[in-house]
């Protein structure tokens, strides 16, 4: 089995730290306070291109975007485990996913994630000796919308052959997005490896919330995510005040 590093320490299994709490993050000081709550493991998501880049979809993000988000992140999480998305179109073969994920974990990732039933991909990538996180259900880099999968049989049929398959194939943990909670319930049960789930019911081994989600940060969110504070409405009423202490002349 893979080493999977966790920061500076090291995690044979991760089932046995289960449940998982992971956020995502992007920059230094949002990092910094992730580490300082306790979160296990962050996720440099590319959904960074849609709430943080201001893009449509995740398919514009980069290779080097990632790399200057994992960079940001890894300073601000230094004994964090910090798994890097690689973005769309980066995994289409074995050897450009190799040569992607060594920039991921160059830039400061421990560990890759990536989208869909890429079993040759993945095995690619274990054998080089790079863990792998995989990701099932929603997956958005090729997805035409963001609504609810796997509520037909053969759909769901598809979802617990493909996360069955990731796991065969030597990923160490699989993000479940957006599906039924039963059909979340059966792949966590059915699989040896953690199975993390972003909208996929409590039956998973651990969960991921998008950090701007979580915090309220920007102007929608899923209906699947909860807000723990609503950071937008706080930075526009400190930029409000700051303009009015200006146009007073009282700052
Ligand atoms: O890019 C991302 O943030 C993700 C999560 C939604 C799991 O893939």
């Amino acid at each position: 089995m893979n080493t999977v590093k966790h920061g500076a320490k090291s995690l044979r299994d991760m089932k046995s730290i289960t449940p998982i709490p992971m956020l995502t993050a992007y920059t230094t000081p949002v990092a910094r306070c992730l580490e300082k709550a306790g979160i296990p493991v962050i996720l440099v998501g590319d959904s960074v291109g849609m709430v943080e880049m201001g893009f449509e979809s995740t398919r514009r993000v980069t290779i080097e975007h990632m790399r200057y988000h994992i960079g940001g992140v890894r300073r601000g999480a230094p004994n964090t485990h910090i798994v890097g998305d690689l973005p769309y179109g980066t995994d289409r073969d074995p050897d450009t996913a190799v040569q992607s994920a060594m920039l991921l974990l160059d830039a400061g990732a421990d560990t890759v994630k990536l989208e869909g039933p890429k079993y040759d991909v993945i095995r690619a990538l274990v054998a080089s000796g790079i863990d792998v996180v995989g990701h099932t259900g929603l997956t958005p880099q090729t997805s035409t919308n963001f609504r609810q999968v796997g509520r037909e049989a053969e759909d769901a049929k598809r979802i617990l052959d493909e996360a069955t398959g990731i796991a065969a194939s030597g990923a160490y943990m699989v993000v479940l997005e957006h599906m039924p909670d039963v059909l979340a319930q059966t792949v966590t049960r059915s699989l040896t490896i953690p199975t993390i789930g972003i909208g996929a019911g409590a039956f998973c081994d651990g969960q991921v919330l998008v950090i701007n989600d979580a915090i309220g940060l920007g102007e929608k969110w899923p209906p699947f995510s909860r807000q723990y504070a609503y950071v937008s409405e706080i930075i526009t009423e400190a930029a409000a005040a700051f303009v009015h202490q200006v146009k007073e002349g009282a700052f």
